[in-house]
């Protein structure tokens, strides 16, 4: 093709998107990205929250999509006794509020759940439900393909991952078996230490390509496209450094309280639940370098290497770097809502932080005295996720006569919550015969001119796993790079004298603690 032709095909496209901005690509082709291996999804503690509410309605989704192999099953199990038909009964409750729940599909579907009750403790019942498993794969033709997934509670993952093994539900073999793969909800551990203990774990019976630790952040789809935003375009790439990003903010705010995860959180706090993993993710796909290939490795390859390069923080002056709150009682859409101290199983002298904003810098290259501001928190007043570019202004402004020697630099946006959406702020001239700047944005909103249906992220997780693709989940390198990076903070804020002066109070319904705009100075 000569490049008149590329221009004509260029135009073409151009002309063609503003008619069918699909550009013909029939929506469906871009939902499913292959049909997994007949297999069973077997889960750990069937009885719980997740199940119900996030593992059980993916798989109906996909089903309806025809994201699910043939033959396959899900075999839920835990210590409560369910039979079969109270286990169909309980996953379908929470459907009834969704418009997914089609009565006849949800009967097709739901021949395929199948529960039994184990106690964690004996190995005798997992060998009884390894039994089980095989008699129905023989039965459905699943080819002995295991996802095993722990919805259980943390402190159970190692023992019940060593359950597992030791009633052979892991073992992979080329001649006979087919694949079992593992797949671990967050927290990985609660500090360094405990991530590589459970790690070794783990790896008692599962290799590491058996693992597949879930951050469902990861598989949003704007967070997806961020990768795609950046790398598939080649006008971002030469101003993503330095020299053109004065610095990069990235929020992750809710407008939740602790709700019912109160014995968790007081244990977690914001810097676990939300920094050691999320955020971490946000700041890897802002910050890295492009892989060679979008493949599971060499995008994993990348993050590690941002987390190799994040400046340890100076634990003596963490006030310079770290600001801490924790909510009090407020209003959140014109509701009166509890100070954390006085919400259900929290503590009332609890030193728990519910909010945390930390200025972060890289030590490479590319990213060499550019502050990243991390803030993420509870009861604020926005449920917002969003990553702010914020470039530097012009060198030279040639209007200073008329308007001074400050002109508003550009900022780009990715919205992930609510808005999903990119949105470029820009200076224009205002209409008229006097030189006047303003601010203008331009937005692209991400399901703009798409009718088709939508993945959500448990059912791309579950998907990718089913799938094999390691993509979306993390690796064990960055898991432990991250919490070598927050342990120290860890340990330097619950240990520190002043622990109880460096938590600032903060009204819910508010955007933090007074002191975040000092840490942007
Ligand atoms: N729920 C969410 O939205 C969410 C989001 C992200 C991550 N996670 C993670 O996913 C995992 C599961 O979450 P979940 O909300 O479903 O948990 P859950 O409802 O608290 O627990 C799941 C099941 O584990 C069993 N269990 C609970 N405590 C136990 C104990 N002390 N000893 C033995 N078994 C116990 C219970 O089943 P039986 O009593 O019948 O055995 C329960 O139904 C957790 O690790 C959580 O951190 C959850």
């Amino acid at each position: 093709m000569d490049k008149a032709d590329k221009i004509r095909e260029f135009d073409n496209a151009t002309m063609a998107e503003t008619t069918t901005p699909d550009m013909g690509i029939p929506f469906e082709s871009c939902l499913i990205e292959g049909t997994p291996d007949p297999c069973m999804v077997v889960i750990v503690g069937a009885s719980g929250d997740l199940t119900a509410r996030k593992i059980v309605p993916a798989l109906f989704n996909l089903f309806l999509n025809g994201g699910l192999p043939s033959p396959f099953f899900v075999f839920g199990c835990a210590r409560t006794n369910l039979s079969n038909q109270e286990f169909r009964d309980k996953m379908k409750n929470p459907l009834k509020a969704t418009n997914i729940l089609d009565d006849q599909k949800w009967q097709d579907f739901s021949k395929s759940l199948y529960y039994q009750a184990i106690d964690y403790g004996e190995l005798s019942s997992f060998r009884s439900l390894a039994r089980s498993l095989r008699e129905l794969d023989k039965k459905q033709g699943t080819g002995w393909n295991r996802v095993l997934y722990l919805a259980i509670p943390p402190s159970l993952y190692k023992s019940t991952a060593q359950m597992l093994g030791k009633a052979g539900l892991s073992v992979e073999s080329e001649k006979k078996s087919g694949w079992a793969r593992i797949v671990v909800e967050k927290p990985f551990g609660h500090d360094l230490d405990t991530a590589i203990d459970l790690d070794r774990s783990l790896h008692e019976h599962f290799q590491e390509h058996q693992i597949f630790r879930i951050d469902h952040y990861l598989a949003k789809e704007t967070v997806q496209n961020i990768l795609m935003f950046r790398f598939a375009n080649s006008i971002f790439e030469p101003i993503w450094n330095r020299r053109y990003i004065d610095h990069v903010s990235i929020t992750a705010a809710e407008t939740l309280g602790v709700e019912h995860r109160a014995g968790y959180y007081e244990q977690a706090g914001v810097l676990r639940d939300m920094f050691q993993n999320h955020m971490m993710q946000l700041l890897a796909l802002t910050a890295m370098d492009p892989p060679s290939l979008f493949e599971a490795d060499r995008v994993r390859d990348e993050k590690v290497k941002v987390y190799r390069t994040i400046r340890p923080f100076p634990t003596a002056d963490l006030k310079g770097y770290l600001v801490l709150g924790q909510y009090g009682a407020g209003a959140l859409d014109g509701k009166r809502v509890p100070a954390y101290r006085d919400e259900p199983g929290i503590d009332p002298e609890s030193l728990t932080p519910t909010f945390a904003m930390m200025k972060v810098f890289l030590d490479n290259w590319r990213w060499q005295g550019v502050p990243f501001y991390l803030t993420s928190g509870k009861r604020l007043a926005k449920k917002l996720t969003e990553i702010v570019v914020q470039f530097k202004e012009v060198p030279h402004s040639m209007f200073r006569q008329t308007l001074g020697e400050h002109i508003t630099a550009n900022r780009l946006s990715l919205g992930i919550y609510p808005d999903e959406k990119i949105s470029l702020t820009f200076q224009t001239k205002n209409p008229g015969a006097k030189v006047c700047l303003r601010s203008v944005t331009m937005d692209f909103h991400y399901h703009q001119n798409y009718t088709g249906p939508i993945l959500d992220a448990y059912e791309k997780v579950l998907l990718d796993c089913m799938l094999g693709d390691q993509m979306l989940f993390w690796r064990q390198d960055g898991v432990e790079l991250c919490w070598s990076f927050l342990t120290p903070i860890l340990s330097a804020c619950e240990s520190c004298g002043d622990r109880r002066e460096m938590l600032l109070p903060y009204d819910s319904g508010t955007w933090g603690p007074k002191a975040v705009s000092d840490l942007k100075e």
